[in-house]
């Protein structure tokens, strides 16, 4: 662990085999604090763990002697196709750990054809990243205090070719970010969320000694069905939530007609003692039923992982903190490395469990007691 970051290198070590290998190499590249804020989860970081340890426990039990020389993990999502069901998730600041950011997280996005959806608060503007994405451009949206400047930001991922827009709903508040806030971690002052830079003031407000800087302060700023259905005036691009957790939720979405739903904790790093996201998947899948479009994601990092996500009822997964381990070693061949070990493994994966496509991973290939 380093106050003294090393340059990503330009090549692989012959020794990082695996996505789960990244991090130890990372902490070389990424200043202390920043990996702090990269790696850590809420509070306790109980969610945090189980996200890892609930696909642990799940197991498999391959069929044998199937014929899978047509195989491929090729798929169609809400009328695009995919290289593969996996995706890289929004993750904020990718300056935080590379020069390039996510210039170069879209250039590996691209030559690996993985989709990417691309934060708010992106360090490169929104514009920038999508020159260089041929692969699926999703925007994700965080929504703004002005609702105009809100639009406005639609508009832009709109006129740039983003496909879909991914509305975060489980982060209005940051969470009680302990482990970030004990090594010192804030924004470097050369990191910004460029993408608002023209964002309106604030309105200067202030509060009286009975009201809270939490209800009356920070939650006048997100956004609530209702704010979800005025979304839904304004745009075209299919609307998809992030950070639906309860079957009701999913089916609220589902009712209003957003396209489709992303079962996710962000990552352990918001509420802390919530289930794994993949505890909570099949009871939102039960709820939605077998066409409505799931995405799933937290802890992420084998082709195995990606199977048992796959298994109990998602049609994609994302990656989220790879994504800057990897960057942050080897620039965009990291990411581009990071993204084809997965995808290998989830072709391993299916070559041994006797399933050449995607729609034949159900659960009856989990060995459940
Ligand atoms: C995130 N995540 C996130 N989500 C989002 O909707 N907008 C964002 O800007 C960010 N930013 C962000 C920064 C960092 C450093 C992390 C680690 C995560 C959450 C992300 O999209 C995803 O839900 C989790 O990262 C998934 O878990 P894993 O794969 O990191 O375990
Ligand atoms: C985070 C915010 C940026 O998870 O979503 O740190």
């Amino acid at each position: 662990m380093s106050d003294n970051p090393q340059a990503a290198l330009l090549q692989i070590p012959s020794d990082l085999v695996s996505v789960s290998d990244y991090p130890r190499y990372a902490r070389q590249h990424i200043p202390h604090a920043i990996y702090e804020y990269i790696a850590g989860g809420g509070a306790d970081e109980l969610t945090l763990r189980r996200n890892r340890q609930a696909l642990d426990q799940i197991q498999l039990l391959p069929r044998m002697l199937n014929d899978c020389t047509q195989g491929t993990t090729a798929t169609t999502f809400m009328g695009e196709k995919f290289r593969h069901p996996i995706l890289l998730a929004p993750v904020a600041f990718h300056t935080l750990v590379h020069p390039q950011g996510e210039i170069a997280t879209a250039q590996a996005a691209s030559a690996l054809e993985t989709g990417m959806v691309v934060s708010t608060l992106s360090s490169y503007s929104l514009e920038e990243i999508a020159a260089q994405l041929t692969s699926p451009k999703w925007f994700q949206l965080y929504f703004q205090q002005s609702l105009t400047f809100t639009r406005d930001l639609v508009k832009r991922a709109e006129a740039a070719g983003y496909s879909k827009l991914i509305v975060t709903i489980d982060a209005s508040l940051h969470g009680i970010r302990n482990r970030a806030q004990r090594a010192g971690f804030s924004l470097p002052k050369e990191v910004e969320p460029v993408n608002l830079r023209y964002r309106p003031p604030l309105p200067h407000k202030t509060l009286t000694p009975e009201q809270s800087i939490v209800f009356q302060g920070m939650m006048t700023e997100a956004p609530t069905w209702k704010e979800i259905a005025w979304l839904q005036q304004q745009t075209d691009l299919p609307i998809i939530l992030k950070g639906i957790l309860h079957p009701e939720d999913a089916l609220k979405a589902k009712e209003m007609g957003i396209a489709g739903v992303i079962v996710s904790n962000h990552g352990g790093r918001t509420l802390d003692s919530i289930p794994a996201a993949i505890e909570l998947l099949p009871a939102i899948r039960k709820a939605v039923g077998p066409d409505y479009p799931l995405i799933l994601d937290g802890a992420i990092e084998r082709g195995t992982d990606v199977y048992k996500a796959l298994a109990l009822g998602a049609n994609l997964v994302m990656v989220g903190r790879p994504q800057l381990y990897s960057l942050a070693v080897a620039g965009a061949t990291g990411v581009a490395h990071m993204l084809r070990i997965l995808r290998e493994e989830l072709e391993v994966t299916m070559a041994m469990m006797g399933t050449d496509t995607l729609d034949k991973i159900t659960r009856q290939g989990l060995y459940e007691t």
